[in-house]
């Protein structure tokens, strides 16, 4: 197709001014069809200059969210085999959960622009404007029971740690079980779904849904979230170059996932989840549903639940599921 030859010439080339000839010559087509392609490709926001008997120029900041830059930038062998990224879609994880039932398969990785129905955890929804976050979806199917499940979430949390560092180089946080603070402020939710072979307690898929706030500034969260959220435009002043942040998130997330499950290297990646936890010997609020209670945060066991010691001094171990806890 001429239009994604052009885009990914000019993706390539970004910044640099190409004259319609000089692309027309390179990919063996009308300067027509170039013009059409460039007319088209501005109408889906695509910030290309075109300055008149010279050329056209994609604007170095230009951040939509590209399969060709992503991919140019992985090294994996199965998380984004295949891509699908939509303009806008219901939410990225409702989407993968039907193509999983549809029998999808494992890597399968689904991007939006922006989210219409964007969900976190415990029915929550989650803020999803577009063109400048992260709302991605990768499809996993291990062979594991589904009781083993929290440690994917670890993986997720490391690898989304670990890429942010790398990428922005600023170090945030964790905070139990898969939110990434800067500032005890949400950067990045993270929300891992999971369906099972009803006979063996055995994982059928599981959905990782990662949403990451990238360029978005203060004024534009909505009131009530403006507090207890950041993105990284705001922690850096600089733009963020998603495409690159998304590929480092899927090297990172590979590398942790194979090492789980063909390196036995669990106690590695929990360390890593250890080290970058807040809140841990601290007074917590634990919420469950109606009920809240005051607790220390003691620790992470081996099965990446949280170890709490309650007002009265008793020990208490607290999954995910339907917990989450807060600053006193
Ligand atoms: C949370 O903070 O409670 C988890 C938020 C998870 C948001 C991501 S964005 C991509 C994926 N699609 C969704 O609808 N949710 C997840």
């Amino acid at each position: 197709m001429v239009k994604e030859d052009v885009l990914k010439y000019l993706e390539n080339n970004k910044g640099k001014l190409i004259s319609g000839g000089e692309l027309s010559k390179i990919l063996n087509v009308s300067r027509t069809a170039i013009w059409k392609s460039i007319n088209s490709l501005k109408e889906e926001g695509y910030n290309i200059e075109s300055i008149a008997n010279e050329g056209y120029k994609l604007d170095i900041e230009c951040d939509m969210l590209s399969e060709n830059i992503i991919k140019s930038n992985l090294k994996t062998k199965l998380l984004g085999n295949k891509f699908e990224i939509f303009k806008t879609i219901d939410s990225t994880s409702s989407y993968l959960k039907r193509q999983s039932q549809n029998k999808a398969e494992e890597g399968l990785i689904i991007l939006s622009e922006n989210q219409t129905n964007g969900r976190g955890r415990m029915s929550r929804s989650f803020f999803s404007p577009s063109n400048t976050s992260i709302y991605m979806s990768i499809l996993l199917r291990p062979n594991m029971l589904i009781t083993d499940i929290n440690i994917i979430t670890i993986v997720s949390a490391v690898s989304v740690l670990t890429a942010i560092e790398n990428v922005v180089k600023i170090k945030p946080q964790i905070k139990w079980v898969n939110d990434i603070l800067y500032n005890n402020r949400k950067l990045c939710g993270i929300l891992t779904e999971a369906a099972i072979e009803s006979e063996s307690g055995y994982v059928d898929y599981i959905v990782t849904g990662i949403g990451v706030n990238i360029n978005i500034s203060e004024t534009d969260f909505p009131e009530e979230i403006k507090h207890k959220a950041i993105s990284i435009h705001q922690i850096t002043n600089k733009y963020c170059d998603r495409n690159k942040l998304i590929a480092e998130i899927i090297n990172n997330f590979e590398q942790n996932y194979f090492d789980l499950i063909y390196h036995n290297k669990k106690n590695e990646i929990l360390d890593v989840y250890r080290k970058n936890l807040t809140m841990i010997g601290e007074k917590i609020r634990v919420i469950q549903g109606e009920q809240n209670y005051i607790a220390k945060a003691v620790g992470i066991d081996d099965n990446a639940e949280l170890i709490i010691e309650t007002e009265d001094g008793k020990i208490k171990i607290i999954n995910s599921g339907e917990i989450s806890i807060r600053e006193l």
